[in-house]
């Protein structure tokens, strides 16, 4: 494939990945993705702001070649994380006077993972520009979106902000523009749960300085470019700031049929009173999709049996998961099952130690529920919903 001109001079020389399944060795990727790397033409100066992740180098190559770039004097490296810094090595190699312009942070990270000689590389301030000509890029230090190094760089000429990981999505599309809204705010969502969210409080402070300027387009380094970017900024703004809403997340393995009467039992004591419930059978689950519906969740259940004194597995995966991407949620609890006889509530309890949410009784059934635990979980669905009641969560 070809380049793509965005602006006059300014142009999309990443690839599409349509084939990868799996980020992370852990993310799901339904959709495939893409490693955005953009190029800049200025009177005197050009610029490519980020790389393709390695399996990919070639075809950046390809769109070099195209382009008949004869030479390259910035090479930006907006963030270190190697699906956009694998390249960097041959594009240094195929252009021996390239500078490498990142933060003091990327540049310890640039040597540590790539080890890219030092005096290639040039370390930028926040809101430092450099000149292309007739061109000025001034870049943005952004940490925690993705990495501690991360920032963002700004053409001012053109009102076009590169992004990298913020704004992202795992896509593969022949479209180079955001074109159909809904799966372009499904895919954002998607890789907003599975990676920006732990970083939600930094997030809302980069909001807020990007509105000091104006944005025409927002070019991130996965997915689609956003040429009409109010959208994107709205709905990371929601994700961000916006309370939690009326939404239990339910995920739940059962072993024996007995676990899953309990949520079975749980989701239409839930539903009775009005809460909306999101369901995920974790032995089949995508754990994108049970990422994303924590968004907005106010609430997590888990349910799972007991196995050697604790969660089960999955279970234990899902807790742990949470942890992780550290939603907004504000109540947990656990239901489920047992034989003999373990403290697999407080096991939950601390693996949870990264958020900060109130606990609600557990309902552990010994073997199946009787009628006074079915009372228990009768009396935790009430509970959820008078506390979701309380704090306005619609
Ligand atoms: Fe797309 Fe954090 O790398």
């Amino acid at each position: 494939m070809k380049p793509r001109e965005m602006r006059p001079g300014v142009y999309w020389v990443g690839a599409i990945d349509w084939e990868r399944r799996l980020f992370d060795a852990m993310i799901p990727l339904p959709d495939g993705t893409s490693y955005n790397a953009y190029l800049v033409r200025g009177s005197e100066k050009t610029a490519l702001i980020d790389t393709v992740d390695p399996s990919t180098s070639a075809v950046l190559a390809g769109h070099l070649d195209t382009l008949r770039v004869e030479k390259i004097d910035y090479v930006i490296a907006n963030h270190a994380e190697q699906d956009h810094s694998g390249s960097l090595p041959y594009v240094l190699n195929r252009f021996p006077e390239a500078k490498v312009l990142v933060t003091p942070r990327g540049k310890d990270m640039l040597h540590d993972l790539l080890m890219l000689p030092p005096d290639r590389v040039i370390t930028v301030n926040d809101r430092e520009t450099v000149s292309l000509g007739d061109r000025t890029l001034e870049f943005i230090h952004a940490p925690w979106v993705h990495w501690p190094e991360t920032m963002l760089t700004y053409l001012k000429e053109e009102r076009i902000l590169f992004t990298c990981d913020f704004f992202g999505s795992h896509l593969a599309t022949s479209d180079l523009y955001a074109r159909d809204e809904r799966l372009a705010y499904e895919e954002a969502k998607r890789y907003y749960a599975e990676i920006m969210m732990p970083f939600h409080v930094n997030i809302q402070r980069h909001l807020e300085r990007i509105k000091e300027y104006s944005v025409d387009m927002i070019a991130p380094s996965h997915g689609p470019v956003y040429d009409h970017p109010a959208f994107v900024l709205e709905a990371y703004r929601s994700w961000v700031a916006d309370p939690p809403k009326n939404i239990v997340v339910l995920p739940y393995v059962t072993m024996h049929g007995t676990t899953r009467k309990i949520v079975d039992y749980l989701n239409s004591a839930l539903m009775d009173r009005g809460v909306t419930v999101k369901l995920f059978e974790l032995t089949s689950t995508d754990i994108g999709k049970l990422a994303m519906a924590m968004v907005e969740a106010a609430t997590l259940v888990v349910a799972t049996p007991m196995v050697q004194a604790g969660l089960h597995p999955h279970a234990a995966f899902a807790v742990f998961l949470t942890n992780i991407i550290r939603p907004k949620l504000k109540f947990v609890s656990l239901v489920g099952s047992y034989g003999w006889g373990g403290r697999m509530d407080e096991q939950a309890k601390a693996m949870l130690s990264s958020i900060k949410v109130e606990f609600l009784p557990p309902v552990i059934c010994k073997g199946l529920p009787t009628e006074t635990d079915f009372k228990a979980l009768d009396s935790l669905a009430e509970t959820i919903a008078q506390k979701h009641k309380e704090n306005g969560f619609t």
